[in-house]
């Protein structure tokens, strides 16, 4: 059963689940056969428990050199994606008016009159659940300790019972600036009880310490929480590299940092895919061992599931994108050909120029009817905006579907038409 749990918890957010008070999976068989296999976490050894942190120097030791891209760096949702609470951070109001959830569907409410109230007091940001009425009311108060998601679709917020981490009843969607029920939670309950897993930080945060092995432990050193995902995630420890470049070391052998850049295309996706391929995966290691430039599989195992074969849009970029002719004919297109990752408010259309570092706009049929206006339109038709009937999202009669990126460059037949790009397309 805890690894149900524990997959329930990673399944929440960002990866197949979106906001949503009432969810339906629509294979749902399939979703939960295949995520449930026995075994399909297996513990790694004790002694693999401690991922040695003594060489990470943290961001403020980049800043003195490279403030330049930390500057840009710093409000991209790679950094913010978790964070302390804050006024700022968290992004949901607590302005009276606007800081309550009511559930209105009380036909199906498990404890009557339930009602969340979020309130700003001397100690923090709380959570409120009421309910019942009179002499049988029941109240619990939980305080917002951890912010994760930077807000591009909403944030979940976390509270720390002792050494445990837990997740809130009650999360944030930015579409409509609105509280709503917590992903993957039951309409007209006061849950608190769901335990927040290592896979989670992993994606989410650049360390945390664990207390056991098991995956679906909820027990941490506190103190070691790093949130948000610094230079370190993605260019390994810099003590070395901070040492050499402060001693003017000029001639070294070997670079003193990873610079992705320089590794071989699969080797710089399977960075990313440390946490944009999805999470029908078994993990060979502990959280937070994978450091960039080693091969992923010796860290994670694919599942065998359907979702493998035909990847959902939420969060397996790299699965989709490998699809591509693109990719598949190329062999040096990688995440960086359009993203870099240290800055953002890239525009459409210069990702559309992208494609044009490869192809003609004339190569396009499509181009002959449209002329050179399709030129920053390519991404419209190719890479189109989807909305998944995987998991179907309801808070208070309304259904809400996630949209996504389709990163299977293809010709989509459905979006044929000059003037038809860019809307959703229903799969
Ligand atoms: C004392 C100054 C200094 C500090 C502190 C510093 N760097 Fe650098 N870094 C440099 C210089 C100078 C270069 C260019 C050196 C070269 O090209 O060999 C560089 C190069 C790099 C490169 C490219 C390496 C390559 O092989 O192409 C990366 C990546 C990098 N730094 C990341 C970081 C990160 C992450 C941190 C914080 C942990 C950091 N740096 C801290 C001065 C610094
Ligand atoms: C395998 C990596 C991975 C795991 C595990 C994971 N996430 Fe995510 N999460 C992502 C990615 C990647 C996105 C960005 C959206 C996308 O690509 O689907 C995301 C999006 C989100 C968002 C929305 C962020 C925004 O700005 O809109 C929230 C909130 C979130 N995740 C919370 C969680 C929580 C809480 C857990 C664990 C209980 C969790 N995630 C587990 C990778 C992960
Ligand atoms: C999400 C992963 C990620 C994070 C976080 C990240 N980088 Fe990078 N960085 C990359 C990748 C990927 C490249 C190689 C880009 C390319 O292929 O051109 C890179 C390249 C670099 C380079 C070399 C640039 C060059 O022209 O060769 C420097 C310097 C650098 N990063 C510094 C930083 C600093 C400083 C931070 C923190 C403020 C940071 N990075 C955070 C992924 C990351
Ligand atoms: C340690 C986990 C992690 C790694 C490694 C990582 N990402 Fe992400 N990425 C996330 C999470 C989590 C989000 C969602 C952030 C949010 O909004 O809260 C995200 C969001 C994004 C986004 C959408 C937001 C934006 O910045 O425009 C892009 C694009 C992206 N990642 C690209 C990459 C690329 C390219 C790489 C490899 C160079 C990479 N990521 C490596 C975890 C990661
Ligand atoms: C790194 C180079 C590169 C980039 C960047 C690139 N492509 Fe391609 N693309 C290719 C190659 C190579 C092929 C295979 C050509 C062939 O087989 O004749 C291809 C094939 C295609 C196909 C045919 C796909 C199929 O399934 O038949 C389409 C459509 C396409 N690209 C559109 C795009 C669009 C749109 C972009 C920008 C979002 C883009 N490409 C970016 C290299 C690239
Ligand atoms: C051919 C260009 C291209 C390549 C290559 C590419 N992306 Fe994207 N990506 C895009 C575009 C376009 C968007 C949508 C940006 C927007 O809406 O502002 C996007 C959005 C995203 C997002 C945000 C989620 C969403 O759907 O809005 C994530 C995460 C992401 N990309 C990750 C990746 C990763 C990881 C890779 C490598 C496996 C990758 N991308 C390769 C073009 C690309
Ligand atoms: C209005 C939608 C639309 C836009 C915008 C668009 N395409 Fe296309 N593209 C299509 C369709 C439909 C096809 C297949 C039919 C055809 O070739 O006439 C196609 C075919 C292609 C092919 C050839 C695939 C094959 O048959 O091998 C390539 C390459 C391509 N597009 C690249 C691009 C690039 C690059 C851009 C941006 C400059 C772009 N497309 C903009 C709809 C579009």
């Amino acid at each position: 059963m805890s690894d149900i749990l524990a997959v329930l918890n990673i399944i929440k957010w960002g990866l197949r689940g979106m906001f949503r008070a009432k969810f339906v999976f629509v294979s749902v068989s399939a979703s939960f056969l295949f995520l449930c296999p026995a075994g399909a976490f297996h513990s790694p050894k004790e002694d693999q428990l401690g991922t040695d942190r003594t060489d990470y120097v943290g961001d403020a030791s980049c800043q003195k050199c490279h403030g330049d891209v930390d500057q840009n760096y710093e409000h991209t949702p790679h950094r913010l994606t978790s964070q302390l609470p804050t006024s700022i951070s968290v992004l949901g109001s607590f302005q009276s008016g606007a800081n309550s959830l009511i559930i209105v569907d009380s036909t199906q409410t498990a404890e009557p009159g339930l009602q969340f109230h979020m309130e700003s007091r001397k100690d923090g940001l709380f959570e409120i659940a009421r309910s019942g009425w009179g002499s049988h009311v029941y109240q619990r108060a939980e305080r917002i300790d951890l912010v994760t998601g930077s807000g591009v679709r909403g944030q979940t917020y976390l509270y720390w019972q002792g050494d445990r981490l837990f997740e809130l009843p009650v999360s944030y969607w930015s579409d409509g600036h609105r509280w709503i029920n917590s992903p993957g939670y039951i309409d007209g309950t006061a849950d608190f009880s769901r335990p927040v897993n290592p896979a989670c930080l992993e994606c989410h945060a650049t360390y945390i310490q664990a207390l056991s092995t098991d995956p679906a432990t909820n027990r941490y050193d506190r103190r070691s929480l790093v949130p948000g995902i610094l230079c370190e995630s993605c260019h390994g420890p810099g003590a070395n590299h901070v040492r050499q470049e402060l001693r003017h070391e000029t001639k070294k052998k070997e670079p003193s940092i990873l610079n992705p850049a320089k590794f071989s295309r699969d080797l710089q996706v399977d960075l990313c895919a440390e946490c944009h391929n999805g999470i029908q995966r078994e993990a060979l290691k502990p959280a937070f061992s994978y450091v960039s430039g080693q091969p992923l599989n010796e860290y994670f195992k694919p599942l065998p599931t359907p979702e493998v074969e035909h990847p959902d849009v939420h969060g397996n970029q790299v699965g989709l994108l490998q699809r591509s002719k693109c990719y598949r004919s190329s062999k040096q297109m990688s995440c960086s050909t359009c993203h870099d990752v240290h800055t953002t408010g890239q525009s459409l259309e210069s990702y559309s120029l992208k494609c044009l570092s490869c192809h003609t706009w004339q190569s396009c049929g499509m181009s002959r009817k449209m002329g050179h206006e399709i030129m920053n339109k390519c991404i419209d038709c190719h890479m189109p905006i989807e909305e998944t009937n995987v998991i179907v999202s309801q808070t208070a009669g309304q259904v809400v579907h996630a949209k996504m990126r389709n990163h299977w460059i293809k010709v989509y037949p459905d979006l044929s038409m000059p003037g038809n790009g860019g809307k959703s397309l229903r799969l």
